[in-house]
């Protein structure tokens, strides 16, 4: 535009300086400036030195930084204009750097206010975060301390399904585990203290009798000689038990597992049997209709079964028969005793194979029965693999069934 010399063209040269918010001086070819628009003072022309007019008039670019007498400072360039190719005249435009310098000023700011905004967002998510993760944390260790001290009931609301959740269930398991432990344990001891103490009350009451001559007859005195003698076999029957018992609940008892005839053990334990029950005029009758009889268990711990259900069924039968069955399928053996004795009330039934629970609890007394026989014989079973059942009519009788797996000839 400039290198046109029309008026309209110098028109539109100060109104894009205007619009470019630039200052325009024009020098024409003898260095007098001869248009100038924009917002810079145009007495201030020390920007234009002569040594740089000879550069543009020999056809070269300038630009230079410059500082008004107010301190503003401008980028500037200095173009030649030629005409009819050579160089007729000079065009300076200068544009403040006010405006650059501002928004170098508001990018420094920005970077300063993110920098410390994204510090502040990270600390805030870190905070959070450690928030998140500490809190199941400290709730944990403020629950195992409960449990340390005994405060069992303690549980841990945490249902996250991370590591955490799981940690928790553990926890609460760990914790039920302990409360059913202290509960039964505390059962367990009542129990006994009640088992023993009855008992040591009769022998303390017979043998003070004896000791005091309290009697009239020698026959009474026998009779009650053979009553301490009876609660003293009672106390050494339930302390086994008692002991054998507590040996299985650890985990302590060692079982001796190898190939165990059913039917031998049977035969072996209704010989043992055989004279209680001719004492109480009872009838023992086993049927080995099972071909095929060989278990894996411990010898003397099957006989132990056997031998609970063959003295329960005594014990609890005043008249009739006792009867053995056995019988087996293609991968187990089982063998039943079905007595014809006094039975078990259905509702009764669920319990049986608890500790220290007897149907009736004075009719067991007589009998010398403590309640352990049935709980220590479904440890038994369990131990060596195998199952229990039993059908009871109250006035008919009882039938006790246990099965075990068969050991076959490929597992030797
Ligand atoms: N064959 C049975 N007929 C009727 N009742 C039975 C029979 N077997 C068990 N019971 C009932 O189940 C209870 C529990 O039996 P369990 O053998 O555990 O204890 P117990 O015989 O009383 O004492 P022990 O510890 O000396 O065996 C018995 O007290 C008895 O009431
Ligand atoms: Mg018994």
């Amino acid at each position: 535009m400039a290198e046109t010399t029309e008026n309209s063209s110098e028109e539109m040269i100060l109104t894009f300086a205007d619009f470019s918010n630039v200052s325009m001086f024009y020098i024409n070819g003898v260095g007098e400036i001869t248009l100038h628009s924009g917002g810079h003072n145009p007495e201030d022309r020390s920007f234009i030195r002569s040594e740089d007019l000879k550069k543009i008039f020999s056809g070269q670019s300038i630009n230079l930084e410059h500082q008004d007498p107010s301190g503003n400072r401008f980028f500037v360039i200095g173009q030649p204009i030629y005409k009819d190719h050579t160089v007729s005249s000079a065009i300076y435009v200068m544009a403040s750097t006010q405006s650059m310098d501002k928004s170098l000023a508001a990018v420094r700011n920005l970077l300063i206010l993110s920098g410390i905004g994204a510090f502040l967002f990270a600390i805030g998510i870190t905070w959070i975060m450690a928030l998140l993760f500490s809190r199941p944390l400290i709730l944990m260790q403020k629950a195992t301390k409960k449990i340390a001290i005994g405060e069992l009931e303690t549980r841990l609301e945490i249902h996250s399904k991370d590591e955490i959740g799981d940690l928790a269930v553990a926890i609460n398991n760990l914790a039920s585990d302990l409360q059913r432990y202290r509960d039964t344990r505390q059962e367990f001891f009542a129990n006994i203290s009640h088992e023993l103490r009855t008992p040591i009350t009769y022998l303390k009451g017979y043998a003070k009798v004896v000791k005091n001559h309290l009697y009239e007859t020698e026959e009474e005195k026998d009779r009650y000689l053979d009553i301490i003698y009876q609660e003293g076999i009672r106390i050494q029957h339930l302390v086994d038990d008692l002991f054998e018992l507590a040996k299985m609940e650890e985990g302590k008892v060692s079982l001796y597992m190898d190939r165990v005839d059913l039917k031998d053990i049977i035969t072996f334990a209704v010989q043992k049997v055989a004279l209680k029950a001719k004492d109480k005029g009872l009838e023992l009758v086993v049927h080995p209709s099972a071909s095929d009889s060989i278990i894996r268990g411990d010898s003397m711990q099957v006989e132990q079964i056997v031998l609970n259900l063959l003295e329960n069924a005594i014990r609890y039968t005043e008249q009739g028969t006792i009867q053995i069955y056995m019988r087996s399928t293609f991968d187990t053996v089982s063998f039943t005793v079905e007595d014809t004795g006094i039975g078990i009330p259905e509702d009764e039934l669920p319990y049986i194979f608890d500790r220290f629970y007897r149907v009736e609890k004075s009719r067991s007394r007589e009998t010398g029965g403590t309640g352990l026989g049935l709980s220590i014989v479904k440890k038994l079973v369990k131990l060596q693999g195998g199952t229990i059942q039993v059908s009871s009519k109250e006035g008919i009788g009882t039938c006790f069934t246990v099965q075990f797996a068969l050991r076959t000839m490929q597992e030797e």
